[in-house]
């Protein structure tokens, strides 16, 4: 059975979410959602979520899974938003208390946070099947760019998440805690290791100058010509291009922030006894 596939661009983090449904049964479900933030003010909006949520109704689709491939550096989830106005099984990788033991220390979060992923309805173990209405999906472990990093295949389409991007830009960073750049190069083979004709989706664009963005592409194409993973590059060749490049990276502009609320599956801290919820910023340690 083919997936439909609907993409939603946000200019704005350069993110593609995606609604992947089984139309004639009426299924469906959101991977990677964006909760816009304007970090000037700490003003959240749900524009971009209320543009699946519209898709979603206007198709009249059930939403069966809200999917994150990974805990985002980038843009906040807006997991838990869509979450209370779709329904749906919130879900990521079972890595992910690592991730989240991480910057609970970071973070110094408050004693009643667990990093024990129950933030989430659900952790994806590697190679776990599961359906979207009659869709089968499994979800692939692709660590590297995190530790928790997930692919998700339905049927013959992969959602690729935070490890290739377009051939012309190449690939994720593996620098943030717990990145790992030989991990990454072998997730990423296991990605290319499916056959040529197999449509990949991106989590990200960052279009050069002149191109318009675009998040779809193939094995076939990956492998004659990302720049940073086509076929003749090793992994030692990778990791030193991969571990040299990411010296040169400024952090993104929404980490703090990002990471704060996605290794909550979206939900905010809790709000101090004024009534007003806090982000925190933890200086000299990133
Ligand atoms: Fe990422």
């Amino acid at each position: 059975m083919k997936p439909n596939i609907e993409a939603f661009f946000d200019g704005a983090t350069w993110t593609v979410s995606y609604v992947v449904f089984d139309e004639p049964n009426g299924y469906c479900a959101i991977i990677d959602p964006v909760l816009d933030y304007d970090p000037k003010s700490g003003r959240t909006r749900t524009a971009s979520a209320n543009k699946l949520i519209a898709f979603i109704e206007e198709k009249n689709l059930t939403t069966e899974w809200i999917l994150e491939t990974h805990a985002h550096a980038d843009h906040l989830t807006a997991a838990h938003f869509l979450k209370g106005r779709l329904g749906g099984k919130t879900a990521i990788g079972k890595e992910i208390p690592i991730v989240q033991e991480t910057f609970r220390k970071i973070f110094n979060f408050e004693t009643d946070f667990t990093p024990d992923g129950k933030q989430f309805d659900h952790l994806f173990a590697d190679n776990e099947v599961f359906s979207v209405g009659k869709l089968n999906v499994k979800a692939l472990s692709t660590p590297g760019h995190t530790p928790a990093d997930l692919s998700y295949q339905v049927e013959e389409a992969i959602f690729v998440g935070d490890t290739l991007f377009m051939p012309d830009i190449g690939t994720a960073r593996a620098d943030f805690p717990g990145g790992n750049a030989r991990r990454l190069f072998r997730s990423i083979r296991k990605i290319l290791d499916y056959p040529a004709n197999t449509r990949l989706f991106m989590c990200h664009d960052y279009p050069p100058q002149g191109r318009t963005p675009r998040w779809e592409t193939s094995v076939g194409e990956q492998r004659a010509n990302n720049v940073h993973v086509r076929d003749g590059i090793d992994e030692d060749q990778f990791v030193a291009m991969r571990e040299a490049r990411d010296r040169t990276l400024e952090m993104p502009t929404l980490l703090l922030p990002s990471i704060q609320v996605n290794v909550r599956a979206g939900l905010m801290p809790s709000p101090e006894n004024n009534g007003i919820s806090y982000l925190k910023i933890p200086l000299n340690v990133i």
